[in-house]
């Protein structure tokens, strides 16, 4: 290092901290304290200088410059990584006699002691926990399965409520724990946009949250505009935190968290009910969602008394709001067709406020859902929105029906391409049955072959699709393996596909032919044949032409794979068409066998505890697997066990075993990579 260079940066240095000292308490001021001091120009002209600066001078950038909330550092995979502390969930009721219960239980296992309780509002969103240590913030996880989850860091430091550096008096090394909530405004705004640019909008804002949160690149997540609601913060042992868990909350507010002032200390049960009354009605009120109340005994020494149960705390509890129900006019069904031509009706209904979004579309299932409902022409529908993600339909308003009002015609041809319906014996779905000509079922199909979890061609998306079956140059799925380069270049209206944008695709579908026969065979899109079910036929086939070669008895052996599958993939490798695609597909080197012949033995020596629950198997099958590959299971954590497997709900018991003798975790998708067969 010489000379000059550290004596001539050292102004420069405390220029860009006083600049991000003053952007962190004008962003401060702005999202906590709802203050502008300055303009959005002014504003916007100050951190530009520390952008420029920081570009200048990038060993001087701070990790934690306010700088880093406007993102640009894309996230390449999300790191998974265990919880020091694990992310319990809370027990939770809809009933008030449940809470009564409750209250009444807490009071007499703490005996006579002297307590009170907090109630504050459940934050409708994704949970995430925030490590700071000596006042910054280092790491954000998201809850994940509550022993591991990903680390979404980069996203986290572009929430303007989530602090990068703490003000005042703060503990040494603590977590941080609460909900990233999408406001309702920015998320109406950005479904909005989403629909403007022909993207699917997002359901409800909790689901917005967590997409967003998983967004690769971090400048995207910045122009989310989501929330932190802080509503818990733990230690580990040797560092004191306050006493009650209001103190604690009252401390995180004064570092500079969001803490939502809607908290109440509460005595007794006619105070909880209260408290649970007024925000019943006035949580619609609120500018995010919230879905319950959480009741939490608030003296933090009495939290080890009560102890946990198998998967919660018992000094806590959560009330969760019922559903919220409106009816509004039907205004006319669509009829969508996907991409096994089955047909499903959808409501488009008169615009209506519920649960804190607008409600324009609801799902009418089939033909059946209409007919048992005997919805009619002109009907005014209830729609209901619990916590639960999408608006349902649940009955007719009877009460607006007009007198004589006719029942709904089910469509009898399809929208898209005027072929009568189907309905195939003992099926509630209405289908098309022109599977090789009508439109959204063709494009339905390269899509879904394309898709991430099948052939994974990412850069394939449906606009690029639409554009190389509208060019006649993709028609089925084995025609994306005959693309040549001089056929792409300068396809579309403004060139969309440039030379770099043509190679890369090239070079995706190339790789793709690496991707293994479980997936292609999951790719092909034969109806009711999913992720998993595909999987087992491909272990118990282990290539295509036995599978081929299989008559409707043997492919019903199959583990999972029921008499309905069944008929279905005969029925569909019966079709010559079917058949010769499948044949383009071999030539073209698409993986046609897997090598399963005796399990593997990737678990060899290993000892394995599974806990919890999966998505990809039953607990027996998982365990069945683990045997299959050379490892051993075990029911209790030791010093023997190699790895604890760790589901959905995995017990806190093992949990903190594991954590305290130091055994690893695995999560699902880690188990599945490490068995997969490369
Ligand atoms: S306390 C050990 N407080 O609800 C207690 N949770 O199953 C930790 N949530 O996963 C949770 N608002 O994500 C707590 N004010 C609040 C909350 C809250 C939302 C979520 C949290 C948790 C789930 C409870």
């Amino acid at each position: 290092m010489d000379l000059f260079s550290s004596i001539d940066t050292e102004p420069v240095r405390r220029q860009m901290e006083t600049l991000a000292e003053e952007i962190d308490r004008l962003n401060h001021e702005y999202y906590m304290n709802d203050r502008s001091l300055i303009s959005d120009q002014e504003f916007d002209a100050m951190l530009r200088q520390l952008q420029d600066l920081e570009r200048q001078y990038p060993e001087l950038a701070s990790p934690l410059s306010p700088t880093k909330r406007v993102g640009g550092e894309v996230n390449k995979t999300f790191r998974q990584v265990e919880h020091r502390f694990p992310m319990l969930s809370l027990g939770n009721t809809y009933s008030i006699e449940e809470i009564e219960e409750f209250e009444a239980r807490t009071r007499k296992l703490l005996d006579g002691e002297e307590f009170s309780y907090t109630c504050e509002l459940k934050y409708d969103g994704v949970a995430i926990g925030l490590t700071y240590r000596h006042g910054r913030l280092v790491q954000a996880v998201t809850r994940g399965n509550g022993a591991v989850g990903d680390d979404i860091t980069l996203n986290a430091k572009t929430i303007p409520t989530i602090p990068l550096r703490l003000r005042g008096d703060y503990p040494d090394d603590f977590e941080a724990r609460g909900e990233v909530v999408y406001p309702f405004d920015a998320f109406e705004a950005m479904n909005r946009q989403r629909e403007a640019d022909g993207l699917e909008p997002f359901a409800n804002p909790r689901n917005a949250a967590s997409g967003s949160l998983k967004l690769q690149d971090s400048a995207e997540c910045a122009k989310r505009k989501l929330m932190f609601c802080m509503y818990f913060m733990m230690a580990p042992d040797g560092i004191a935190l306050p006493g009650t868990h209001y103190g604690r909350l009252q401390w995180a507010s004064q570092m500079g968290f969001k803490v939502q002032p809607y908290i109440k200390e509460c005595k007794n049960i006619d105070e909880i009910k209260a408290f649970i009354d007024h925000w019943d009605r006035a949580r619609w009120d609120l500018p995010f969602g919230t879905d319950g109340i959480v009741i939490k005994v608030n003296q933090t020494a009495l939290w080890d008394r009560l102890g946990l149960t198998a998967k919660s705390p018992r000094w806590a509890i959560a009330y969760k709001f019922k559903a919220e129900r409106v009816s509004t006019p039907l205004l006319s069904i669509d009829y969508q067709v996907g991409r096994t031509g089955k047909v499903t009706p959808v409501a488009n209904l008169s615009p209506v406020h519920l649960g804190g979004t607008v409600v324009r579309r609801a799902t009418l299932v089939n033909a059946d859902f209409i007919q048992n409902f005997d919805i009619c022409q002109g009907d005014s529908l209830f729609i209901e929105k619990g916590g639960e993600i999408i608006p349902k339909v649940v009955g007719v308003d009877l009460d607006r029906r007009a007198p004589g009002a006719a029942p709904i015609a089910y469509a009898d041809r399809c929208p898209e391409c005027g072929t009568p319906l189907v309905r195939i014996e003992g099926e509630a779905a209405h289908y098309c049955p022109n599977s090789d000509h009508c439109h959204p079922q063709l494009i339905g199909r390269l899509e879904h072959f394309v898709g991430r979890k099948a052939m994974d061609i990412e850069t394939l998306g449906p606009e690029r699709l639409e554009l190389l079956y509208k060019a006649g140059l993709v028609r089925d799925v084995a025609d994306i393996y005959t693309l040549r380069r001089e056929q792409l270049i300068g396809l579309g209206t403004d060139a969309t596909l440039q030379d770099k944008s043509a190679d890369n695709l090239l070079a995706a579908i190339e790789a793709s032919k690496d991707i293994p026969f479980e997936r292609v065979l999951f790719a092909l899109g034969i109806r009711y044949v999913g992720e998993v079910g595909a999987k087992k036929l491909a272990r118990y086939f282990k290539d295509m032409d036995s599978l081929m070669a299989a008559t409707e008895e043997e492919l019903a052996q199959v583990e999972d794979v029921g008499t309905v599958t069944a008929h279905a993939v005969y029925e569909w490798f019966a079709l010559p068409a079917h058949r010769a695609i499948v044949q383009r597909l071999r030539e073209a080197g698409l993986q046609m066998a897997g090598q399963w012949e005796a399990g593997g033995t990737q678990l060899e020596g290993m000892t394995i505890v599974v806990s919890g629950t999966f998505e990809h198997f039953s607990r027996d099958e998982i365990k069945a697997d683990i045997e299959r590959h050379g490892g051993k299971v075990s029911s209790s954590v030791s010093t023997k066990t190699t790895y604890l497997l760790a589901g959905e709900k995995t017990g806190p018991e093992k949990l903190k075993k594991a954590e305290r003798i130091g055994v690893p975790l695995l999560t699902e998708s880690q188990y599945i990579e490490m068995t997969a067969v490369t």
